[in-house]
């Protein structure tokens, strides 16, 4: 175990874990936004910023989210300084994306009224990377990348653009993205990725097998299946999400014995 101190507290931290994760294990809220622990660091809204003191560091101002624990190192997470800078972030976050209801809750919670700074850009995205590595890693589709973007992808990164023919439409990048850059625009059997206000898929919906109504995309089906094994595609249905409950609840405790296609 490492022994830290954060906000004056000493911590103990198991090694490899980050600051960010230290400061949670103990209750000690960060702000985030392109953070999440399924995905990872990435390190590039700067909200997670905290001053590090100790061994090599001295008043350093850092992302949470990547910074590694380690001995002797002294954490401080809510200085003037380091709330200043917080807010002049939210300032500038929210100055391209003013709609944003997580940026406006997290303004709301640091005292920032308004942003002093014009968007240098027209899109609400803020490059936070969460719809691309959500694709990549978690959906497997690879479908979202950032345009521009080489090696070096802080330096270059201009905007994220879809690959029409790799998306499934699951919509998991709309469900993820924290200023609704991404947007998922259901209608009836028609499903349309909206990306920056212009579609970028459209696809047919599948109907639910029990109650019959439109929830998912046979291009996502066919990417779950196709990840399972044999004895375990026996058992799949297609079921919207609120059939699924019951059918498996049901499945769960005995009351449920044969295929329910339409006998619901
Ligand atoms: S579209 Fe949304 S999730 Fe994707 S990088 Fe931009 S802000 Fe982040
Ligand atoms: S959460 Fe750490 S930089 Fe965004």
């Amino acid at each position: 175990m490492i022994t830290l101190s954060i906000n004056g507290t000493p911590i103990q931290a198991s090694e490899g874990m980050t600051v960010l994760e230290a400061a949670r294990q103990e209750g000690i809220e960060i702000p985030t936004l392109c953070y999440l622990k399924a995905l990872g660091p990435f390190g590039v809204c700067r909200l997670c910023i905290v001053e590090a003191n100790g061994p090599g560091l001295i008043h350093a101002i850092l992302p949470s989210c990547n910074l590694k624990v380690f001995e002797g190192l002294v954490i401080t997470t809510d200085s003037a300084v380091i709330h200043e800078i917080r807010r002049t972030m939210i300032e500038l976050l929210l100055a391209s994306t003013p709609l944003s209801e997580s940026l406006r809750w997290l303004a709301i919670k640091f005292g920032v009224e308004a942003s002093r700074f014009t968007p240098d850009k027209k899109d609400p995205c803020i490059l936070c990377g969460l719809c691309v590595r959500v694709c990549r890693d978690r959906i497997g589709a690879s479908a979202l990348s950032f345009a521009g973007s080489d090696s070096n992808r802080h330096v270059v990164a201009e905007e994220i653009r879809i690959d029409k023919e790799a998306c499934i439409g699951c919509g998991t990048c709309a469900n993820i993205c924290p200023v609704q850059a991404i947007k998922l625009e259901d209608m009836e059997s028609d499903r349309k990725i909206v990306l920056y206000g212009k579609v970028a898929s459209r696809f047919e919906l599948v109907k639910c097998d029990i109650c019959g109504n439109p929830h998912t995309t046979q291009e996502f089906i066919d990417s779950v299946v196709s990840r399972l094994n044999e004895e375990q595609k026996k058992g799949v249905r297609n079921l919207c999400p609120e059939c699924a409950r019951h059918y498996y609840a049901e499945a769960m405790t005995g009351h449920f014995t044969a295929d329910v296609r339409g006998n619901r």
